[in-house]
């Protein structure tokens, strides 16, 4: 693979080389780059299905770190952004802290809960780490921006004026927040548990943070639509039941 060449070169040419990788499985996503003018995984893509000499750059229109290493803040913010456009605020705060709020709550108070700002917090000193902090830092205030911009006309409050009663939309909207809370979760845990089976000594390779309580959906139990999920379904969110025919659940309406 394309990766295991990077890695060689790093390993006996030039150490100084910066690329990402983490699952190697094609999961995780951070090896992503450009391989002859393609974008693509290095961990999947055969060296043998490239002909000739290979030229590989750090993928295209984003602002790069170093080598090949892409700055991934803007991606994981645009992603914080959907989330906000998709569901009322109080469904994106942590589980413990949501009883005590109501969708209506100061919106500032319910961005300080936001569930993922709780993740990324080091295991051993409790403190958020420093990637986290520079991140919220730079996009906490569109956060709050567009989570009262989207208060009143995000897609849950677009359904719940418009849409009640359409099948379609239901079943569309139901296989979303099994796609987004769910099942990319559960894929980013699979590449993270890659490591966090391994010794303690390595699992700090991966920042040392607390993935295992963050990552799976079952903790969070993150919801766009909650109206549309019964309590079985509800408390099942995540486990195995509810993963064993995720297609049969999106259409059990
Ligand atoms: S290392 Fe290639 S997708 Fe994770």
């Amino acid at each position: 693979m394309v990766l295991d060449a990077l890695i060689r070169i790093k390993n006996e040419i030039d150490s100084t080389l910066t690329f990402r990788r983490s699952c190697r499985e094609g999961i995780c996503g951070s090896c992503s780059m450009n391989m002859d003018g393609r974008n693509g995984l290095a961990c999947t893509t055969a060296i043998e299905d490239m002909k000739g000499d290979v030229q590989i750059t750090p993928l295209p229109h984003m602002e790069v770190v170093k080598d090949l290493v892409p700055d991934l803040n803007r991606i994981y913010a645009q992603y914080r952004m959907i989330e906000i456009s998709c569901t009322d605020m109080i469904n994106l705060v942590n589980t413990a802290e949501r009883v005590a709020l109501t969708e209506y709550s100061d919106i500032d108070l319910q961005v300080e809960k936001l569930y993922w700002r709780s993740g990324a917090t080091e295991l051993a000193t409790g403190k958020k780490t420093l990637t986290l902090q520079q991140f919220e830092e730079k996009y906490m205030p569109s956060f709050k921006a567009m989570g009262m911009k989207y208060r009143d006309r995000n897609v849950r409050k677009i359904y719940l004026r418009h849409f009640q009663h359409s099948q379609p939309v239901i079943e569309a909207l139901r296989e979303l927040d099994v796609y987004a809370n769910v099942l990319w979760p559960l894929a980013h845990l699979k590449a993270a548990g890659h490591y966090l089976k391994k010794a303690t000594s390595e699992i700090k390779a991966t920042g040392g943070t607390n993935w295992q309580k963050f990552l799976p959906p079952r903790f969070q139990k993150i919801m766009f639509f909650p109206e549309l999920w019964s309590d079985l379904e509800k408390e099942e969110w995540g486990k195995a039941a509810f993963l064993s025919n995720p297609s049969e659940i999106v259409s059990k309406t």
